[in-house]
């Protein structure tokens, strides 16, 4: 297998569950309901990633692909500023594009490319996946076609990750099902989950105030078990 490098959440019962981090190469799903702390991982990832090799960063810059216009700036400043980064050059270093369409993602992942060719890119985060292609296809009888393109898409990310050591993070929004959450990967009720090809699938949910659990699903590589954080002013923490 070729070399990975991989970035710290800076949570350390979460970089122990994903075995030292988020990897380059791969494709990390991050499924959860509402408010489990989708959004809030990509923020600080998009930080982390800046942070020197030493610190658990590749030293690296991030493209933050915003399909809910749920970015926040002032966010990302102030997760910088709790690591010790100025929060302006932590902003410059991300690379921010909101997309309006599922097409309109998918040209941007194209776009990214180019990017990555000219800065020193190491995360590519699209928060969330799927929210256009759920929008656009609605309902049953569109499902095959949806998953036709998000497929294709998901593949698309799978091949940049390689092509580039880069990281892709992705999220998807899926209900609280407690029996499909710890249950069976395979036969998931209600068709919420997807098996769209990511590489790692990382699900959060809540628990009590700013508690979250998170745990991998079916993956052979990674301990059993979940691990909890705490969503903070500072941003993620044990
Ligand atoms: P959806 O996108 O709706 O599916 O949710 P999500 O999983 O992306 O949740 P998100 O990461 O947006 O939010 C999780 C929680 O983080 C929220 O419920 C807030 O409690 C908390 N949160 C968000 N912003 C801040 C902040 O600036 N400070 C603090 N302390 N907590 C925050
Ligand atoms: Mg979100």
């Amino acid at each position: 297998r070729k070399k990975i490098r991989r970035i710290s959440t800076g949570v350390r019962a979460l970089d122990e569950l994903l075995g030292g981090g988020i990897e380059t190469r791969a494709v990390t799903e991050v499924a959860g309901e509402f408010g489990s702390g989708k959004t809030q991982l990509c923020h600080q990832l998009a930080v982390m990633v800046q942070l020197p090799e030493e610190r658990g960063g590749l030293g690296a810059k991030a493209i933050y692909i915003d399909t809910e216009n749920t970015f926040r700036p002032e966010r990302i400043m102030q997760i910088a500023k709790a690591r010790g980064l100025d929060p302006d050059q932590a902003l410059n270093n991300i690379f921010y594009a909101r997309a309006y369409s599922s097409d309109h993602q998918m040209i941007l992942v194209d776009q990214a490319k180019s990017i990555i060719r000219q800065h020193n890119v190491a995360l590519l985060i699209v928060d969330s996946v799927i929210a256009h292609f759920r929008s656009e296809f609605p309902g049953r009888e569109n499902l095959a076609e949806r998953q036709q393109k998000l497929n294709k898409h998901v593949a698309d990310l799978l091949r940049l990750a390689d092509a580039y050591d880069v990281a892709v993070v992705i999220t998807n929004q899926v209900m609280a099902q407690p029996d499909v959450f710890f249950g069976n990967p395979l036969r998931p009720a209600g068709g919420n989950i997807l098996a769209h090809g990511a590489t790692y699938r990382l699900w959060l949910r809540k628990s009590k105030e700013n508690i979250r659990i998170a745990k991998i699903f079916d993956s052979p590589y990674h301990p059993e078990g979940e691990v909890s954080f705490r969503i903070t002013e500072e941003g993620l923490v044990d």
